[in-house]
């Protein structure tokens, strides 16, 4: 069986990769760095004896969305990790609008091009898409970023529902981490403010869920307590907190 993954070149796709293909599944691998790729290929070949086939693909770009979902599909995935993803950290007024609507076409876009084609030509299976825990809070400083993550995670539950009616052998979950040590502080260009739990601690939770059918999965106690008590913080508390946070970075 196949599994589908972006973003696997670093961080947690790469881990839930090997998480995977400790379980035996056949893997393909996509993002841009088609050397780590090549590097992920073969050293999961040689360790646990499964297929990779590494499919490169610029997610930012939609023609190369259609092609990588039509090169996908021949392998007949059963499950799709829709993972990558970046974020900008900034005021508003001040970030890249460029590398902010990028930004957009990758978290949101692609996203949702690939869950639409999958939850169609996938008989069965389960697409985990990642979202994050600025899902559930606005984020000053992080307002597009969070604001696309609310988007994957509302997407997702959203859709999974409609599939229990309609389509029930597809599964849409969500993963949504706190801070992860992964590759994602470099690309956005700061250090996190909050201790973040490894990427393959977040990868062994994201796996248990995915295996499971876990609807949403949560990383880390502290994360799930968070998650818990925001629903009881008034707005203007919690955009003062995430402003602090957010400026921490
Ligand atoms: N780290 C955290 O604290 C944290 C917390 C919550 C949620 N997340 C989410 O977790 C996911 C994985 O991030 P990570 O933390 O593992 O960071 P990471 O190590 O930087 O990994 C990001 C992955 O996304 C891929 N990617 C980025 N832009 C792409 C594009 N235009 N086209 C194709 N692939 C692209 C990268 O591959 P290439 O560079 O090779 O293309 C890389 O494999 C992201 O969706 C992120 O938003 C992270």
């Amino acid at each position: 069986m196949y599994a589908f993954i972006t973003g696997a070149t670093s961080g947690i796709g790469k881990e839930i990769a090997y998480l995977l293909a400790q379980e035996k599944m056949d893997l393909l691998l996509s993002g841009r760095r088609v050397a780590q790729l090549e590097e992920i290929q073969a050293d999961i070949q040689q360790r646990f004896f499964v297929k990779v086939q590494i499919l490169p693909a610029d997610l930012s770009v939609r023609s190369e969305v259609y092609e990588l979902h039509k090169l996908v599909s021949a392998f007949q995935p059963e499950i799709v990790i829709n993972n990558a993803g970046f974020g900008v950290v900034d005021h508003f007024i001040d970030s890249s609008l460029d590398t902010e609507l990028s930004m957009l076409e990758t978290n949101i876009v692609s996203l949702h091009i690939l869950t639409k084609l999958f939850a169609r030509s996938m008989t069965k299976g389960k697409i985990l898409n990642v979202a994050s825990m600025a899902a559930f809070l606005p984020t000053p400083k992080m307002a597009s970023y969070a604001a696309s993550k609310s988007y994957v995670y509302h997407f997702s539950e959203a859709i999974n529902y409609e599939m229990k009616k309609v389509k029930p052998s597809i599964q849409v979950l969500s993963l949504c981490p706190g801070p992860v040590d992964t590759g994602f502080a470099q690309v956005a260009g700061v250090h996190m403010a909050l201790p973040g739990i490894s990427a393959k601690k977040c990868a062994k939770i994201a796996v248990k869920g995915l295996l499971k059918g876990k609807r949403v999965s949560i990383p880390g106690f502290s994360m799930k307590l968070t998650r818990f008590f925001v629903r009881f913080i008034p707005t203007r508390l919690l955009l003062a907190i995430s402003y602090r946070l957010q400026q921490k970075k």
